[in-house]
């Protein structure tokens, strides 16, 4: 038997809502995470606070790969959750995508 956690697909929102080079907020079972869609087309996931004071990383902005977060500025690679730039020196948690039948799945495992 594999060690690894078996997947937990959770269905977020159609890839539709989210437009390139932007972020959505999605929330479910009480907690936030965030929905980018890549200048190369591709989607990803995180969570959607930031890692300095728990603002809501949605309201922030995206520019190419990096989410700039709206309340203080810090700098995230949403593609692998990097922190780029103070105040954020903890990374984000990042989570696996999938696109099935235009909807954006998320795993939560
Ligand atoms: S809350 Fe995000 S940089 Fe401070």
């Amino acid at each position: 038997m594999s060690g690894a956690p078996a997947a937990i697909w959770v269905a977020a929102c159609a890839a539709d809502d989210v437009e390139r080079e932007d972020v959505v907020r999605f929330d479910h079972d009480g907690r936030t995470y965030a929905i980018y869609h890549s200048p190369d087309d591709a989607y990803y996931a995180t969570d959607g606070l930031c890692t300095h004071e728990e603002a809501h990383l949605a309201e922030g902005f995206v520019s190419g790969t990096i989410i700039e977060c709206p309340k203080h500025n810090g700098r995230f690679d949403y593609r692998t959750g990097e922190a780029k730039g103070a105040p954020v020196c903890v990374n984000l948690k990042i989570y696996p995508v999938k696109i099935e039948a235009g909807r954006i799945f998320i795993d939560l495992a």
